[in-house]
């Protein structure tokens, strides 16, 4: 068991403690769901274990792809333990298909198909619900110089490189997902965030069906069956043999698949 200390970010969804080193942490995945700036709460039974994989297994493609993410490896079922960095309070937005937020300020339909992939920069601060910001923001307000910026968007352009076709593969169809990003002491940029449908739009390819937290948001009932089927699709794509030992167990992704719902099913 990882020795747990000081807590460094209490989230609602993940949770960051410090070690005893001081260049690791440990991040914990929880069955918290929160929308709208935790307006809208709720627990969804197993997001935390279902998130962990989901992520690890991300962490994992895109490090084979050769993106340095601060992920080290997974220590329980709900626990990563990662690569301490210096935050940089930047969200960004890799738009494939127009949805939500986007979809929302611009009047546009949900599901149109820009012709190139958009990249939206937001200021991370709850206070102020994440405003969008652009390039000149960012390096006028001593966020992130011009050089670390094109580190950030070069390795943005290709970790969507790299999911997109993985989750085409699997009949998944990547809308749009956020990024965080973080400096080691020495000042080399990481992926230091998560994947997973928290924070990503994931639509059956095929019938458009969401399987995200958009459930959650719309209330369209089967919110923990969405992140079910992003990790057994994931599963699928990294462990065709199996589940690996630790992971959530096979009779989670069984269908009709029920428990005490504490989930808006
Ligand atoms: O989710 P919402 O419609 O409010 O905002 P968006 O700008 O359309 O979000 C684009 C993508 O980034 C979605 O997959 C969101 O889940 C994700 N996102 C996030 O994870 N955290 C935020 N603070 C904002 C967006």
């Amino acid at each position: 068991m990882m020795e747990k200390k000081e807590i460094i970010y209490n989230g609602e969804s993940v949770k960051v403690f410090g070690t005893g080193s001081p260049d690791h942490v440990l991040v914990c995945f929880t069955d918290n769901i929160t929308a709208f700036n935790k307006i809208k709460r709720a627990v969804i039974a197993d997001k935390g274990k279902l998130n962990a994989a989901i992520s690890t297994m991300i962490f994992n493609l895109l490090e084979k792809g050769g993106i340095k993410t601060h992920f080290i490896r997974q220590v329980s079922a709900t626990e990563q333990l990662c690569r301490r960095v210096e935050d940089i309070p930047i969200e960004v937005i890799v738009r494939n298909v127009v949805a939500g937020s986007m979809a929302a300020r611009l009047g546009l339909e949900e599901g149109l198909r820009p012709s190139s992939t958009i990249y939206d920069l937001c200021y991370k601060n709850d206070d102020l619900c994440d405003p969008v910001i652009n390039d000149y923001h960012a390096i006028a307000l001593g966020i992130v110089t011009r050089e670390e910026l094109d580190v950030i968007y070069g390795m943005t352009e290709r970790i969507n490189a790299i999911l997109l076709p993985l989750f085409r593969s699997v009949g998944i169809d990547l809308v749009d997902f956020k990024i965080e990003f973080g400096r080691l002491p020495g000042g080399e940029i990481i992926l230091a965030d998560e994947i997973n449908p928290d924070s990503a739009r994931f639509w059956d390819a095929e019938t458009g069906e969401k399987y995200d937290k958009d459930r959650f948001r719309r209330d369209m009932g089967k919110v923990g069956d969405a992140y079910r089927t992003i990790y057994g699709k994931l599963v699928s794509l990294c462990h065709p043999d199996g589940i690996p030992e630790g992971y959530p167990s096979a009779e989670l992704l069984s269908d009709g698949w029920t428990r005490n719902i504490q989930d808006n099913d």
